[in-house]
């Protein structure tokens, strides 16, 4: 190896590292906790089914716009303008891409999976398998230089999010509700809470001064944005918590609590 720490100038150490705490926990509980996410999503996404109550209006956002003949009735709220699809085309398949993306090139899920997934470098002092770095430069980590685009479609998703619990309550107020609406405020957090976001609203400006409103916007977005890593993993959970709550309710597993 003759780059990272096996570089001439570099001490040699035969060890990989010297440190004696559990340096390795933080990175295997990352990933426990993206590939429990990752199966409960891919298994959800394939099954094709319990995924909407049409009598209180809920839906859930892997399924969400469902744009298909194949979708059941009362998920489609923005229409049917594809044709019936085989059962291996997941009916969210035109957001959940999208999605995919805009969590994978986020900054934060970068730091994340670049220490416990790419072991690159698994933690601090502790040395990484790779050879060489080519940082993001080439393919497929290039891929992240378009994260600012994934969140300008994750924007658009965020907005048809909140107008599935729009219309959720429109057919009255239930436990259901509560959990759309709080799974919809954290997306919102968590989108705007985007390292993008706070460049979009205050980067390449002279002065501040002279641009109030953005100045503003900046300033709400940069108080979010020190909450980043936390909002992603909250929405991780608010997006199970609130799929499986629709889930159990639409196969008649439990009843929704109905308020009025
Ligand atoms: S940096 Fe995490 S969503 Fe943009």
């Amino acid at each position: 190896m003759t780059s990272g720490v096996g570089a001439p100038a570099r001490a040699s150490i035969p060890a990989r590292t010297l440190r004696t705490d559990r340096w390795w926990l933080p990175p295997l509980l990352t990933n426990l906790g993206l590939l429990t996410f990752i199966v409960y999503a891919t298994v959800r996404s394939f099954m094709g089914k319990w995924y909407v109550v049409e009598q209180y209006g809920y839906l859930t956002p892997f399924y969400s716009p469902c744009l298909s003949e194949s979708c059941l009735p009362g998920s489609s709220h923005f229409g049917t303008p594809l044709p019936e699809l085989p059962g291996w085309i997941p009916l969210g398949f035109v957001a959940l891409p999208f999605l995919l993306g805009f969590r994978l090139t986020c900054y934060y899920y970068r730091k994340a999976y670049y220490r416990s997934v790419w072991q690159s470098p698994p933690a601090c002092a502790v040395a990484e398998p790779h050879g060489s770095y080519s940082g993001e430069t080439r393919l497929p980590l290039i891929v992240q230089n378009a994260h600012r685009y994934f969140f300008y479609v994750a924007l658009v998703v965020s907005v048809i999010n909140t107008y599935d619990a729009i219309v959720a309550l429109t057919h009255g107020l239930g436990l259901g509700n509560l959990v759309l609406l709080l799974n919809v405020v954290l997306l919102w957090a968590y989108t705007l809470s985007c390292h993008s976001c706070r460049h979009i609203a205050g980067g390449r400006l002279k002065h501040f001064s002279k641009h109030p409103l953005r100045y503003r916007a900046w300033t709400l977005v940069s108080k979010l944005n020190v909450r980043h890593m936390q909002l992603a993993w909250t929405t991780l959970g608010t997006l199970v918590l609130t799929d499986l709550y629709v889930m159990l309710v639409a196969s008649g597993t439990i009843s929704d609590l109905r308020f009025f």
